[in-house]
C-alpha cells in the first residue's frame, strides 16, 4: 500500500497552502543567503575602499534593521493572509468527524445525522474529496498532535478541550497521519490513515460501516467468536451486532476492513491479530491491552480468524 506522509506532497488545500508558504521562505531565505555570501566574498577580493564602504554606518543600518524589518513584516503578512481563511466559520455541508487520542492509539466517531446511527472507528479516518471535513479533537490522557501532513497542519488534542481541524482533500489517496506530540513510550507507534475517497465511494463505505458485523462463516470464525466472548475481550472491545460492548479498546466492528491494526503497526492480517493478542506487550510496551498469552495456538487462530473476517 502507497500511503503519502510528506509536506511536499499535498493532497489537499491546507497543505497546499503550507507547502507553498515553505517554498516562498525557501526561496526568499536562500535569495538572501546567496546576497551576504556574496557580498561577503566581494568584500574579501574587494580592496580598501571597497571594505571601508561596506562598513559604512548607513549600509550597517539598512542591511541590518532596515531590511530585516521590512522582509520579516512583508513574509509575516503573506503569511496571515495566506493561512487566515483557515479562521473562517466552517461551511455549512463540511463533515463532522469526532477524534480522541488515548495511549496509544486514535479513536474515531462519525456523529449521528439524521436517522442514521453514529459509527465508532479506529485509527483509520475516511473522508470524501471535495468536500469539507471538520474534525473535533479530544484527548483522554495526555497531550498528542493530530498531524497528516498531506492534508493539513497539526493541531494538538489537549486532555479538558476540544480543538479543531479541516481537511478538504483534493486528490483520492491514502494518507499517513503521526501523533506530533511526545506522549509517552509508545509514541512512534501512535500512527493511523486518512483514506480520502471520491463521494459515492465514501458514502458506500459510510452506509457499510453503519451495519452490524457480519456474523462469523466459518467453523473456525465461529470459534473465534465464542471465545471472543468468553476469553474477556468483550470487556474491552464492542462488536456491533454482538453482546460485545467495551468501550475501553477500539471498537472492532469493522476490524477485518481497515488497513492496519495497533494504529497502523501491523498491517491487517489473520497472522497480525494472532501476533498482537499474544505478543502485544513486546509490540507495543505498556498499552492498555494485557498479553493473552495462555491461549493455545488453535484457539488464537480462530480469534485471529474471527477478527479478520470482520470486514
Ligand atoms: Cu500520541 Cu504521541
Amino acid at each position: 500500500m502507497e500511503a503519502h506522509q510528506a509536506v511536499l506532497s499535498p493532497g489537499g488545500s491546507d497543505a497546499e497552502t503550507i507547502a507553498t508558504l515553505g517554498w516562498v521562505m525557501f526561496a526568499g531565505g536562500s535569495a538572501i543567503f546567496l546576497g551576504v555570501i556574496g557580498l561577503a566574498v566581494y568584500a574579501h577580493l574587494g580592496g580598501e575602499t571597497l571594505r571601508r564602504r561596506l562598513a559604512s554606518r548607513r549600509l550597517v543600518f539598512v542591511g541590518g534593521v532596515l531590511f530585516p524589518a521590512v522582509t520579516l513584516t512583508a513574509l509575516l503578512t503573506y503569511g496571515l493572509i495566506l493561512t487566515g481563511a483557515r479562521l473562517a466559520a466552517p461551511e455549512a455541508d463540511a463533515l463532522r468527524i469526532e477524534v480522541t487520542g488515548e495511549q496509544w492509539w486514535w479513536r474515531v466517531r462519525y456523529p449521528a445525522t439524521g436517522d442514521a446511527p453514529e459509527i465508532v472507528t479506529a485509527n483509520e479516518i475516511r473522508i470524501p474529496i471535495g468536500r469539507q471535513v471538520e474534525i473535533r479533537l479530544a484527548s483522554v490522557d495526555v497531550i498528542h498532535s493530530f498531524w497528516v501532513p498531506s492534508l493539513a497542519g497539526k493541531v494538538d488534542m489537549i486532555p479538558g478541550t476540544v480543538n479543531r481541524i479541516r481537511l478538504h482533500a483534493t486528490r483520492t489517496g491514502t494518507y499517513r497521519g503521526q501523533c506530533a506530540e511526545y506522549c509517552g513510550a509508545a509514541h512512534a507507534l501512535m500512527a493511523f490513515y486518512v483514506v480520502a475517497l471520491e463521494p459515492a465511494q465514501f458514502e458506500d463505505w459510510l452506509a457499510g460501516q453503519r451495519q452490524p458485523a457480519a456474523g462469523p462463516l466459518t467453523a473456525l470464525q465461529k470459534q473465534g467468536e465464542g471465545l471472543f466472548l468468553s476469553t474477556g475481550c468483550n470487556g474491552c472491545h464492542a462488536i456491533r451486532g454482538t453482546p460485545a460492548a467495551g468501550t475501553i479498546g477500539p471498537d472492532l466492528t469493522h476490524v477485518g476492513g481497515r488497513l492496519s491494526i495497533a494504529a497502523a503497526t501491523l498491517p491487517n492480517a489473520a497472522a497480525s491479530f494472532a501476533r498482537w493478542i499474544r505478543d502485544n506487550q513486546h509490540i507495543k510496551p505498556n498499552n492498555r491491552m494485557p498479553a493473552f498469552r495462555i491461549l493455545p495456538d488453535d484457539q488464537l487462530a480462530a480469534l485471529a480468524a474471527y477478527l479478520e473476517s470482520l470486514k
